[in-house]
């Protein structure tokens, strides 16, 4: 089996795949094709190693071991091209990804639209804290409420005409969405005792036509306040603190006479226009006055109906209406507009 030509054709196909590896090499365009040369080449399986199936049929030792140290040196010079050409398409490949996938942190960022609280509720939380620092403690009552809390504990028996002006959608016969925050001062009476400074802020309902100054559904902020001694000329003196705090002191306030069931006597309390300063003009319909709420003394048969005895105890109470404030401190003409989510609208009181 002694072939006295096969060292020749094996130098030569070392030679030839020496160069064929190189070339293959050089001209792999990414680390996947190169990792193809590299098995082809130098692996277990590879061309290289076949040629030492040729060893057999070498003539001598020293014929071997020329062929073994060609292979092998072939076999360096291609590992050492794979490890450089592996460097250098691992840094392009790297490179070009960073350019795909940059960041261009110069550029401005997409704006967050920010909230902001809704008029309506910026008003309510500045009463209330002016209702907090004059000592006032703030409760929440239901906004189903049963019929007795919303009028027969307040004096309202059930054919009462008072009852028309505030007509409201009816869950079942005895239980409602409240017309007002009113119902609320029997459930903290019959909860506390005297002295008693409360205020309940709230939503409540009506069936009502809607129109420039009226709405279905609208917020309330109820005042109650119990105590021995408790006059009028405290009603007065607390609600026109309030109002001008909100306002600003150059507004008048005035105290009308009206008629509520749960109070006696009861008044409606009034703001100086802010258009024409009292003097009557088209914004007031020439009254020179505009309507914030109503008020009066706590009457005896709600006291009694609270577990308050009128004997010791007097009170006043109230009912601010916190979307009529936000009207006319923002000069608004239609309430309905506080009700409508309009962001063109409602952004410019932020
Ligand atoms: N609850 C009344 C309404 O909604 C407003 C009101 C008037 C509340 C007089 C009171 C009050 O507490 O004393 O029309």
């Amino acid at each position: 089996m002694i072939d006295e030509r096969a060292i020749d054709e094996a130098l030569r196909q070392v030679e030839q795949l020496r160069a064929e590896a190189l070339q293959a090499i050089s001209a792999a365009e990414n680390t996947s094709r190169l990792e193809e040369a590299r098995i082809r080449f130098t692996g277990k399986k590879s061309v290289l190693t076949a040629v030492m199936q040729i060893m057999p049929r070498l003539r001598s030792n020293d014929e071997r071991k020329t062929l073994g140290a060609a292979v092998n040196a072939a076999k360096v010079e291609i590992e050492t091209a794979l490890e450089d050409r592996r460097l250098q398409l691992g840094r392009r490949e790297l490179e070009a990804r960073l350019e795909a996938e940059r960041v261009d942190v110069t550029l401005p960022g997409t704006p967050v639209q920010r909230g902001y609280q809704h008029p309506t509720l910026q008003t309510m939380r500045e009463l209330i804290d002016i209702f907090r620092q004059m000592g006032y403690a703030v409760v929440e009552g239901p906004e189903v409420e049963w019929d007795l809390y919303n009028f027969q504990l307040l004096n309202f028996p059930p054919d009462h005409p008072a009852r028309d002006l505030q007509d409201t959608f009816y869950v079942t016969d005895d239980m409602l969405l409240r017309t007002q925050t009113s119902p609320a001062q029997i459930r903290v009476m019959r909860e506390q005792r005297p002295p008693i400074r409360v205020i309940v802020p709230g939503l409540v309902y009506r069936d009502e036509a809607e129109d420039a100054t009226h709405l279905s559904e609208f917020f309330q902020i109820e005042g109650l306040a119990v105590d021995t001694n408790i006059t009028l000329a405290d009603l007065k003196g607390t609600l026109t603190e309030v109002v001008q705090r909100f306002f600003g002191r150059e507004r008048g306030v005035r105290f009308r006479p009206h008629y509520f069931p749960f109070t006696e006597p009861s008044a409606e309390i009034d703001i100086s226009c802010f258009a024409c300063g009292g003097a009557g003009c088209r914004s007031c319909g020439g009254e020179g006055w505009l309507e914030l709420g109503g008020a009066g003394m706590v009457h005896p048969i709600v006291l009694e109906n609270g577990g308050v005895d009128p004997e010791v105890y007097s009170g006043f109470a109230f009912g601010l209406g916190p979307d009529r404030f936000t009207m006319m401190r923002g000069n608004i003409t239609d309430l309905r507009l506080l009700r409508h989510g309009d962001v063109r609208f409602l952004e410019q009181f932020n």
